[in-house]
C-alpha cells in the first residue's frame, strides 16, 4: 500500500486517518532495525471480517468510529542466522510501532485499546485471505480520533526521528552530565513495565566492556552463517545502499572513505576472505577494531528486562522504549552505537551481565556520547512498502 498524497490539514483540525497514517508511516520507517533489515509489516484493517476479528481479539464490540491496525513481523525480511535475531527483530518492530503510534497520537488518533499477545494472534485466517503468509501478527490496536492534533509535536517527532542515526565514529571523551543521563534513563508514557536502562560511566566498568569485546567481538565474523547474512546487507557505496533501500553502505559502517579504501574493505569483508583467513585468527583483527571503537565513548548504556526469557509482548514494548530512549538521547545531542555481539550468544551475554552486574535479561547494549564527526543516514525502503489494507 503506497498511501496517496492528501492535502495537509489545517493546524488544530483532525486529519483523515489515511493522511495521518501516511505521515506516521514516513516517520516510523526511520526507526532503527538490526542490519537495517526493516522487518515490520503494518495492516490497516478495513474489511468487515478483519475489523471484527481485531475487535474480537481486543474483547470489544466492533466500533464503526474506530480504526484497527495490526503490527506484524515480516519473516521474509527478518534476520535468521542466529537465535538471538528473533529478539532483535521484535525490538526493531517495537521501535517502528512506537514511532507510528506517537505520530498518529500527535495527529489526534489515540489508542482506545491494544493487545500484545506473547504468541502470534491465532487464527491468522480470521484476518482473511489477504493476510500475507510471511507475516506474524505481533500487536493489534484500536484507534479513535479523540485527541487534539499537535502539529508542533508531530514536526518535532519527525525532525528528531530524521536526526537519529547510528553513529559509529569515535565519541568525545568528556564525561557526560550525570543529571542528563538520569533523565534519559527515565521512561515515559506507553512503556513496558520493567524495562531498566542503566548507564556505565566509570573507567573500570567501561574497560570491562571493552575487554569482553576485544576477546569475543570476532564471534560473528567467524560464524559462517551469521557473517554471510550480515554481509548480504553491506552495500558498496551510498548509491548502492539507496538503490537497495536497506542494509548499510561501507561508509555507514566505517565512515567516509576513498574508492581505493572501499575496494580494500570490500575484499577484506568478503565471506570467502573470512573463511580462508579464519584459521589464522583473522576474526580477532575485527574484534580488536570493535573494541577500539567501543573504548572511544564516555558511557555505555544497557537495557534489560526483568524476565530471563521475555515473551514477544515484552520485547515489542521494549523496542518502543528503546526508540524513545534513542530519540531523547538525539535531542540531547548524544549518539548511540549499539554493539550487539555480546548479546547474540548466551555465554557472552551472561559474561557481560555478570561483569556489569546487570539483572534479568539484557536485550540492548551500546556506547553513548558526542560524536567527533557526523555519519551519513542509512537508506530506507519506501514507507508504503510495509503497509497492506486488509
Ligand atoms: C536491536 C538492534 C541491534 C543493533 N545492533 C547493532 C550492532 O551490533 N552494531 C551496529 O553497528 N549497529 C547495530 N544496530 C544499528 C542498526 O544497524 C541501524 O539501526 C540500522 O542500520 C539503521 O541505521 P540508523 O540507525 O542509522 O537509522 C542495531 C539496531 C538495533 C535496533
Amino acid at each position: 500500500m503506497i498511501p496517496t498524497p492528501v492535502p495537509p490539514a489545517l493546524p488544530g483540525r483532525p486529519v483523515s486517518f489515511d493522511a495521518a497514517l501516511r505521515d506516521a508511516m514516513a516517520i516510523a520507517v526511520l526507526g532503527p532495525s538490526s542490519h537495517n533489515c526493516q522487518p515490520w509489516g503494518l495492516a490497516h484493517l478495513t474489511s468487515p471480517g478483519a475489523r471484527r476479528a481485531a475487535a474480537d481479539h481486543l474483547g470489544r464490540a466492533e466500533d464503526g468510529d474506530s480504526t484497527y491496525l495490526v503490527l506484524a513481523l515480516d519473516r521474509e525480511r527478518s534476520l535468521a542466522a542466529l537465535p538471538a535475531h528473533d529478539l532483535e527483530m521484535l525490538l526493531s518492530c517495537g521501535a517502528y510501532w512506537r514511532l507510528l503510534l506517537r505520530a498518529l497520537g500527535a495527529q489526534g488518533w489515540t489508542v482506545a485499546a491494544d493487545r500484545y499477545p506473547d504468541h502470534p494472534l491465532r487464527p491468522v485466517s480470521a484476518l482473511g485471505d489477504a493476510w500475507p503468509s510471511a507475516w506474524s501478527p505481533l500487536a493489534v490496536v484500536q484507534l479513535r480520533c479523540h485527541g487534539i492534533p499537535d502539529p508542533d509535536g508531530l514536526a518535532e517527532l519527525r525532525s528528531t526521528a530524521t536526526d537519529r542515526r547510528t553513529n559509529r565514529a569515535p565519541y568525545r571523551m568528556d564525561p557526560e552530565d550525570p543529571e542528563l543521563l538520569r533523565g534519559l534513563a527515565e521512561l515515559e508514557g506507553f512503556t513496558n513495565t520493567g524495562t531498566a536502562i542503566r548507564h556505565f560511566t566509570g573507567a573500570h566498568e567501561r574497560a570491562r566492556f571493552v575487554r569482553l569485546l576485544a576477546r569475543h567481538g570476532g564471534r560473528d565474523f567467524s560464524h559462517a552463517a551469521a557473517w554471510r547474512e550480515t554481509h548480504s546487507f553491506v552495500r558498496r557505496d551510498e548509491a548502492a545502499a539507496r538503490a537497495a533501500g536497506d542494509g548499510f553502505a561501507l561508509s555507514q559502517l566505517f565512515g567516509p572513505m576513498s574508492a581505493s579504501r572501499r575496494r580494500l574493505f570490500s575484499l577484506a569483508l568478503a565471506p570467502a576472505t573470512m573463511r580462508a583467513l579464519r584459521p589464522l585468527g583473522y576474526h580477532r583483527v575485527f574484534a580488536r577494531g570493535i573494541a577500539a571503537v567501543a573504548g572511544k565513548a564516555p558511557a555505555v548504556v544497557a537495557m534489560s528486562l526483568p524476565e530471563q526469557a521475555p515473551g514477544g509482548a515484552s520485547l515489542v514494548r521494549a523496542g518502543g522504549d528503546l526508540v524513545d530512549y534513542w530519540l531523547r538521547a538525539t535531542r540531547a545531542g548524544l549518539a548511540v552505537h549499539p554493539l550487539s555481539v555480546l548479546l547474540q550468544h548466551d555465554d557472552l551475554r551472561r559474561a557481560l551481565q555478570s561483569s556489569l552486574g546487570l539483572d534479568g535479561r539484557t536485550v540492548f547494549v551500546a556506547r553513548l556520547g558526542r560524536p567527533t564527526t557526523g555519519f551519513p543516514a542509512a537508506p530506507r525502503l519506501h514507507p508504503g512498502r510495509a503497509g497492506r489494507r486488509i
